[in-house]
């Protein structure tokens, strides 16, 4: 079975290229489309039926591309609107959620840090997920102002620095030895977080597990495509500049309502 279309992958804004960038290593000849949607950026403050709108908003800019299949690439959207998505729309999804599960089960401590947004911790999904580890103890910390920061270039500005210092200074204390990293903007943190971090505090995200499950639905259910190359397609609604410069300003990116 093979299958030529574009896979399509959506995000609150620049974040999610985190996720795209291990799905395109992983299997370099699939088309990929990624849609940030930065106009609309934070999502994590937002209530949960906004989030579901936007939501299905990206994902129907995606099905008029063609796309094969959706990754979700934004925990804060995954968790909250996930359930809408698959129930309204005919076309398989990928979620990315909080990898408590690796952490908690590695965990020597059973001290877990996550750092994640108020909406993502908010939602019944992680809550559900969060529940079925109860040895553990999870030190939940809401991100505030991160995603702002990464939005408007300023990845490492000493407000950055301030702000994750405060988030993570209290977790050390508690003794965590995982930090999840429930935020796809946040892998691009990874620099200034282990500044602050004790070197044996490992630090997780869910970004090759999610190009790994990519790669199985693609061949249980969808199809690889049989093209030898294809250049991957970056749509933004604001500040193409920002979503140009995370990608190293390797690949165009096209400005456009959606
Ligand atoms: N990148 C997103 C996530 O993984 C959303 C951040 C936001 O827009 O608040 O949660």
């Amino acid at each position: 079975m093979t299958n030529n279309n574009p896979i399509g992958i959506f995000d609150s804004g620049i974040g999610g290229t985190s996720i795209w960038s291990e799905i395109h290593a992983l299997l370099p000849h699939e088309k990929t489309i990624y849609l940030a949607d930065s106009k609309n950026a934070p999502y994590g403050q937002r209530t949960k039926d906004e989030i579901v709108a936007l939501s299905k908003k990206n994902v129907e800019f995606l099905l008029e591309n063609n796309c094969k299949l959706i990754v979700v690439a934004c925990n804060t959207a995954t968790t909250n609107a996930i359930t809408e998505l698959r129930r309204d729309y005919d076309v398989p999804f990928i979620g990315i959620e909080p990898a408590i599960k690796p952490a908690a089960n590695n965990s020597q401590t059973q001290v877990i840090g996550i750092l994640a947004t108020q909406g993502t911790l908010n939602s019944e999904l992680f809550n559900k997920t969060a529940e079925m580890f109860q040895r553990t103890t999870i030190i939940e910390q809401v991100g505030h102002g991160l995603v702002q920061l990464i939005e408007d270039g300023n990845l490492y500005s000493p407000e950055m620095t301030q702000l994750l210092e405060s988030y993570l200074q209290p977790m050390i204390e508690a003794n965590i030895d995982y930090l999840v990293l429930g935020c796809s903007h946040y892998p691009y943190l990874i620099p200034q977080i282990k500044k602050i971090l004790p070197e044996h505090i490992k630090i997780i995200d869910s970004g090759e597990a999610v190009a790994r499950q990519t790669q199985n639905i693609l061949r249980d259910k969808v199809g690889f495509t049989d093209a030898q190359h294809n250049d991957p397609v970056f749509y933004v609604n604001s500040n193409p500049a920002v979503l140009s410069s995370i990608l190293d300003n390797k690949y165009p990116v096209i400005e456009k309502e959606f």
